[in-house]
């Protein structure tokens, strides 16, 4: 499974990109105002910094208009995912863009009606966003199980990147369920590590050792 980190803090990104745990990068206008940068020159920054697919977003609600922004933000770097809501001129705009051999992450995707579109539009991830539909009570788990099952019965090519992740739980179920790259946030990430027991294990083996009155170096 991939791991994207979802933010567009450089520091964050970085540390996790040393440890191998980065193979992508998403960003939307929320993380960019949270980052406080320019998105052309952050983005740019990502983009160096990690080898993987960053997905930029569009914010123009036209067609035209967005296809114009992301031929603009595809500039950036020859990794950049041009990111469009999934919306009828969003996905004229992935129809397009995809001719021209971009890479596309249709994004705010919350059935699976909507995955199937996406993926007859040509885009190259689909993002549907977990933690909003667990928001609303509705279990967002399922709408990665029914994309799954539907590209699967039709052979789509189109990766199911799942969003707005916010558990670690939410991280082993879409890898159980077989979607192919989670984007989550570094905090989310780096939990994926914790276990009480392993805590409780190494403070034991520590006690344990400092009795022994040995050292290794
Ligand atoms: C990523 O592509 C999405 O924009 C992001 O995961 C949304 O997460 P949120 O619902 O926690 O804001």
């Amino acid at each position: 499974m991939k791991f994207f980190v979802d933010t567009a803090e450089i520091d964050a990104i970085a540390e996790l990109n040393d440890l191998g745990m980065v193979d992508g990068v998403t960003t939307n206008p929320s993380l960019i105002l949270k980052s406080g940068r320019d998105i052309l020159e952050v983005t740019k920054e990502i983009c160096d910094l990690v080898d993987g697919p960053v997905s930029a977003e569009v914010v123009a609600l036209g067609a035209d208009e967005m296809i114009a922004e992301g031929r603009k933000l595809a500039e950036i770097a020859e990794n950049i995912v041009v990111k469009l809501p999934l919306t009828w001129d969003g996905l004229k705009a992935c129809k397009v863009l995809s001719s021209e051999g971009k890479m596309l992450n249709v994004t705010l995707c919350f059935s699976a009606n909507q995955a199937l579109l996406a993926a007859k539009a040509g885009a190259t991830f689909i993002s549907p966003f977990i933690g909003r539909l667990d928001d609303i009570h509705i279990d967002g788990m399922d709408l990665i199980e029914e994309i799954r099952t539907i590209y699967d019965n039709y052979g789509y090519e189109t990766e199911i990147l799942a969003a707005s992740i916010r558990s670690v739980n939410h991280v082993k179920e879409c890898a159980l369920i077989g979607a192919d790259v989670v984007t989550a946030p570094p905090d989310v990430i780096k939990k994926l590590a914790g276990h009480p027991l392993t805590n409780a294990g190494l403070d034991q083996f520590m006690k344990d050792w400092a009795k022994t009155g040995q050292k290794i170096l």
